[in-house]
């Protein structure tokens, strides 16, 4: 076959990809060609356009190392990423709303003692964590692992300013008690840009979009029989809860992170500062029972 025009490229691309043996390699395959080749006639790229297409995906994929990872930031502020989750995360009674992981979760955070201070120190308004993990029909579950990681006062996670402080901060794992739950004391998290140096950053600036998300503590929960829960809690009341950069917000996610003045904290702990509150009670969907 040869001569392919206009009409007849698609249909032959996607005869040739026909080949692959694996019945879903197969349907992807096909899909992809379907919907690039219709998105080129939409558009009616001109050779120039197309090459900064080639050069926007290429500068994205340079830019990535174990550090930085451009590709998910595309994903993230396409809605792609939040796509894949509402597929994957139908929802339903009882069970905690998902959102995006976002790049700076780090695998086997530091294990903490309930109770703990994760804040290493880092300045910020003391922030008293509480909450507790259950199944979607309120079974406690003791023993879940809980990963929390959030930004500075500034809006920069630890990994982001690694040289100047040293460790992970702001960070850790923690094991729910008995009851199912968990408390430890941290700084409130600030609003920050999504990394924007770089060409995600020069599609949003053209597409007459700020790179904001609005302030939020991440959490990762992990019980065993139990679906692996990715999501984060937002401050009520932050400018950017209507035009987050990544899509992520949820009503159901959004929470008052209380002030309180010096004074006794539930945990016991006596503060001489003002100190927020933030408590979430989180659940869990079960995992679909395996067939023998
Ligand atoms: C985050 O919340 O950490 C995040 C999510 C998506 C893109 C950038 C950052
Ligand atoms: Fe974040």
């Amino acid at each position: 076959m040869r001569n392919f025009n206009e009409f007849t490229i698609t249909d032959a691309v996607i005869e040739r990809v026909q080949q692959a043996e694996n019945p879903r390699i197969r349907e992807i395959s096909e899909a992809v060609v379907r919907h690039l080749h219709a998105l080129v006639r939409e558009v009616r790229p001109t050779q120039e356009e197309w090459k900064f297409a080639i050069d926007f995906l290429t500068r994205t994929g340079q830019l990535c190392d174990d550090k930085r990872q451009e590709f998910i930031l595309l994903s993230d502020t396409l809605g792609i990423s939040m796509l894949v989750d509402a597929i994957n995360h139908a929802g339903g009674e009882g069970v905690t709303e998902t959102t995006v992981l976002g790049p700076f979760y780090v695998e086997s955070p530091p294990e903490r003692a309930l109770g703990e201070d994760i804040s290493g120190g880092m300045e910020g308004a003391p922030l008293y964590v509480s909450g507790s993990v259950s199944a979607a029909d309120g079974t406690p579950l003791a023993g879940a692992a809980v990963d929390v990681w959030h930004s500075d006062e500034e809006g920069y996670y630890d990994v982001q300013q690694l040289d100047a402080i040293g460790g992970l901060v702001m960070r850790a794992r923690f094991r729910t008690d008995e009851a199912g739950r968990f408390h430890f004391w941290t700084i409130k998290p600030a609003a920050y840009p999504i990394p924007h140096d770089g060409p995600v950053g020069d599609m949003l600036a053209v597409q007459g979009r700020h790179p904001w998300r609005p302030a939020h503590v991440h959490f990762m929960i992990a019980a065993p029989g139990h679906e692996r829960l990715v999501t984060h809690i937002f401050v009520a009341g932050d400018p950017y809860l209507d035009s987050d950069a990544v899509f992520g917000v949820k009503d159901s996610l959004i929470r008052e992170f209380v002030e309180y003045q010096p004074g006794r904290a539930p945990d016991g702990r006596q503060t001489d500062r003002p100190y927020f509150h933030l408590h979430y009670d989180f659940q869990l969907r079960r995992e679909p029972a395996r067939r023998a």
